[in-house]
């Protein structure tokens, strides 16, 4: 199946990313979140990112209208019917997941497939919310979406094989790189990502070194792009402190324990970058 029609549920920092990518490549995409206001500002934002490739000379503003021209913002789950692949990016809860993938799949056409961007819970028991457990796959996209290439696609217990073709297809139409991945908490990159991000809180809480001089320890001694604080400021706080319980949880093992001051910024509202505020401030 060539898939030309994409649901992407979710407008936030994830979700309208994959709705870029999605209508660069060609592909009609509706982009549902709570309300229309909120699908709406995902617009916009995904609206600023494009201004920068016209501004850059790398697409023109015709190529843009055309872009945003294929985004339909919506609040309507009814809005799905017709969507070939349907792509989960909700925040990171579990019961917040299976709640919606409950009221998409009730909407579902009979072959489409339901795809979930969860950075960490298991693929196998967000499918049990599908009646259909063949046609759900791990989907598993990078911050930030335009700009990181892979996509880690994660089979569930009853993912079929031609569910993970159609999946493998899409990614590399969107113009990234899939690599398979077995079901398990945080799957591959996060299971190495994270865990050096909540060390480097622990390092930070434990006044090792101030949030700049870690950064700059691991973006000079490691070659980073970024220094672990200021990437847990990109990816969101609260998201990493989800992954970190998934581990926690996960593995029942202590070395998977969430820094308390992760915990505890996010008790205060410090998201990272999308509050404003983080181990760095945004203004
Ligand atoms: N949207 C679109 N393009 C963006 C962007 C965004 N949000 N942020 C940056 N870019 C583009 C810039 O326009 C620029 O493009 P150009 O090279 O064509 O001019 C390019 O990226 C480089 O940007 P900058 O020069 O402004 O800044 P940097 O050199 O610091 O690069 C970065 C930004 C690419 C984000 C780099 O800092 C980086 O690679 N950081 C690490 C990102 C990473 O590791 N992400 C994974 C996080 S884990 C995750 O997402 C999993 C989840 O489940 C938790």
């Amino acid at each position: 199946m060539n898939v030309s029609q994409v649901a992407v549920i979710g407008a936030g920092t994830m979700g309208n990313g994959i709705a870029q990518i999605c209508a660069q490549s060609g592909i009609n995409v509706t982009m549902i979140d709570v309300s229309e206001d909120v699908a709406r500002r995902g617009l916009e934002t995904l609206s600023g990112s494009l201004d920068r490739l016209v501004k850059k000379e790398k697409i023109s503003a015709q190529d843009k209208d055309d872009i945003v021209s294929r985004i339909k913002p919506s609040a309507s789950y009814e809005d799905i019917r017709g969507a070939e692949l349907i792509i989960e990016a909700a925040t990171e809860k579990e019961d917040l997941k299976l709640k919606i993938l409950k009221q998409i799949d009730e909407l579902l056409d009979a072959n489409a497939v339901i795809a979930t961007n969860t950075s960490s819970i298991s693929i196998t028991k967000l499918a049990t919310s599908v009646a259909d457990p063949g046609r759900f796959v791990g989907m598993h996209f990078f911050n930030p979406v335009p700009v990181m290439k892979l996509v880690e696609l994660i089979r569930g217990l009853q993912t079929t094989d031609e569910t993970h073709k159609l999946a493998q297809a899409f990614v590399e139409k969107i113009g990234k790189e899939p690599i398979s991945v077995k079901n398990s908490p945080g799957f591959v990159v996060n299971r190495i990502l994270c865990p050096m991000m909540n060390e480097a809180i622990f390092a930070y809480q434990e006044g090792l070194a101030s949030a700049e001089e870690i950064d700059t320890g691991m973006k000079l001694g490691s070659n980073q792009p970024i220094g672990p604080l200021a990437l847990a400021d990109l990816v969101g706080l609260d998201t990493l402190l989800s992954v970190m319980e998934v581990f926690y949880d996960g593995f029942k093992d202590p070395k998977y324990r969430p820094a308390p001051l992760l915990q505890e910024m996010v008790d205060a509202g410090f998201l990272g970058r999308k509050s404003g505020r983080g181990f760095y401030d945004y203004g």
